[in-house]
């Protein structure tokens, strides 16, 4: 090697060597996540796990599986909140549940759940609309301390508040607080909220299909992927879905340049809520 070879480069073959590891080491996937951010978590974990070079931080995880949890927490971005973009759950509750509740059963997959905001959004919401007893709900994420975050079901109640307005903000039928008791600071949700949930592990980027959903939410996920993987999720939402089942994605993620795009009409086009075309 030159002593003139830039050092961003040298980074970048590091990167790939790394994900490389990653993948072979563990089966998790991000070769095809958007690279400038992985690169910008990647140098955050480094910097702040005391590294000196990416390589180290290489090393480290193929060595030593606990590093593993440390690192995936920074390579996928944890930031949730209930009810988000409240009028994406108001679109739910005012458009697709009419949908919905002509069916006897359903099944609701919320792909790339977190710590679980998204989940609990949508079992309250189903509740709210009484449809909860005819619902099994799939929350899935490669993060298995998110998934453990999802499980508890246990929020700082200082986040509590802005969930208790999004809440009334997507039409809310009832006050939250109604599915939380406080202690401590932090709000306890309500285990039977629980009842009717699996909550897995599951990559959209290595794993199969789910069956014969109704309604998937996954929001704020695709994001981070480059479009040949976003293609890979959509494809596997398409497979998933019953006929005429519904797909929610996050505010600024479209299906409009997929290569699936003609499976999918638009439902709530301004709320991303797109409808399976009947097969
Ligand atoms: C920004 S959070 C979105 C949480 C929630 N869906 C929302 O919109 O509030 C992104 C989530 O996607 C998960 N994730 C990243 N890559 C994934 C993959 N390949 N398969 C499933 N989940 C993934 C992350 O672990 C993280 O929990």
């Amino acid at each position: 090697m030159s002593d003139g070879e830039p050092q961003e480069r040298i980074e970048d073959i590091e990167i790939r060597l790394l994900l490389e590891a990653l993948y072979s080491r563990y089966h998790y996937d991000f070769r095809k996540y958007s690279l400038a951010s992985v690169k910008r978590r990647l140098r955050q974990a480094r910097e702040q796990l005391g590294f000196n070079s990416i390589s180290a931080l290489q090393e480290a995880v193929l060595h030593n599986v606990e590093m593993l949890p440390r690192l995936l927490g920074y390579l996928t971005v944890q930031v949730s909140e209930m009810f988000r973009d409240a009028t994406y759950f108001r679109a739910i509750r005012e458009k697709v549940i009419p949908h919905l509740s002509t069916y006897p059963s359903l099944k609701v997959w919320v792909a790339g759940c977190s710590g679980g905001e998204e989940l609990y959004s949508l079992v309250i919401l189903f509740r709210e609309e009484g449809l909860e007893t005819r619902t099994i709900f799939y929350a899935t994420d490669i993060n298995q301390d998110a998934l453990a975050i999802a499980e508890a079901g246990v929020y700082d109640l200082e986040r509590v508040r802005l969930f208790t307005e999004n809440h009334r903000l997507s039409g809310g039928k009832s006050s939250l607080s109604e599915y939380y008791s406080a202690a401590y600071g932090r709000a306890v949700f309500d285990k039977s909220l629980r009842d009717r949930v699996v909550f897995s592990d599951h990559s959209l980027v290595t794993d199969a299909v789910f069956g014969e959903m109704n309604l998937i939410s996954c929001r704020n996920v695709m994001i981070y992927f480059e479009r040949p993987l976003q293609d890979r999720a959509i494809g596997l939402f398409k497979d998933s879905l019953a006929r005429k089942g519904f797909l929610g994605l996050g505010a600024k993620e479209s299906l409009r340049f997929s290569a699936h795009a003609r499976e999918f009409d638009d439902f709530v086009r301004e709320e991303k809520i797109y409808q399976r075309v009947a097969r």
